[in-house]
């Protein structure tokens, strides 16, 4: 079991006989969830050699232009995720018309469990603003940033959310979910300590939604990875159209990243 309450489907013994399964060259057999995982591969990878994944994760940074970044994520990251809930919601409930029941139903439960996290980015926003006035210029006004027009990342990541729930293949959400949430898993942590290095331990007051997402998201990850074997082992088919989606989900949020980086983001421009 993980910690939400679903049985891992890697544990089931019978996990290695299912209809899902293919033969491998050697023989063995490839569940099309292991399918699924190499395929992105290269997207993953692409997304990790992005500059901006570089530069945030691996490159030397400036501690004014982390604490920038920062300001940028919080609000820019509001269009990115109060939407969260409703595309989720939609999603499952396209995925119910088209006689998915199971993963209409999982996806209803995970919209539940993302509701108001947009709140976290505003809170954010308002500390990180505050602490830059103090002791940076130029002076910026919490209001004003966030009425900006949306950014390239934010209108790529709304763009495929439309396109993937009001197309046939609602149920891309779900790979969607999968690679977005696995971010905070594999790359939240370190971003944390970065931030904890460069800015001090009291920065941990304005990423609040980075810190409670590195925990949260383990557990939405296990959750997406579970319903993922679930739908490839009854719809092998949907496979490409899986794979598309958390594919371009990925590439949006280098671009969302990008961002952060850019105009809004730099010191100079803010
Ligand atoms: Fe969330
Ligand atoms: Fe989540």
């Amino acid at each position: 079991m993980n910690n939400t309450g679903i049985p891992e489907m890697a544990n089931r013994p019978d996990a290695l006989e299912t209809s899902s399964q293919r033969i491998g060259i050697d023989g063995e057999g490839i569940s099309l969830l292991e399918e699924y995982e190499s395929r992105l591969a290269m997207a993953r990878r692409r997304f990790d050699l992005h500059p901006a994944v570089r530069l945030l994760f691996y490159d030397s940074l400036d501690p004014v232009a982390l604490e920038a970044f920062l300001i940028a994520f919080a609000i820019i990251g509001v269009r990115m995720t109060e939407p969260v809930e409703g595309w989720i919601t939609r999603a499952g409930a396209r995925c119910g018309e088209i006689g998915l029941e199971g993963l209409a139903k999982a996806l209803t439960a995970h919209a539940r469990q993302e509701a108001d996290h947009h709140l976290l980015m505003m809170a954010d926003a308002r500390i990180l603003v505050e602490r830059w006035n103090h002791a940076r210029e130029p002076e910026l006004n919490v209001g004003v940033l966030l009425n900006r027009p949306a950014t390239p990342g934010v209108d790529a990541y709304v763009s495929l959310h439309e396109r993937l729930i009001g197309g046939p293949t609602p149920y891309a959400q779900l790979a969607i979910e999968y690679e977005i949430e696995m971010l905070s898993v594999n790359y939240g942590p370190r971003l944390i300590e970065r931030c904890v290095g460069l800015l001090g331990q009291d920065i941990l007051e304005g990423i609040s939604f980075l810190t409670d997402h590195v925990a949260l998201d383990a557990g939405h990850t296990n959750f997406n990875r579970v319903q993922l074997g679930r739908l490839l082992e009854e719809q092998p088919d949907f496979l490409p159209a899986l794979v598309a989606g958390g594919s371009e989900a990925l590439e949006a949020y280098a671009t969302f990243l990008d961002d952060c980086l850019g105009p809004l983001g730099s010191s100079a421009s803010l």
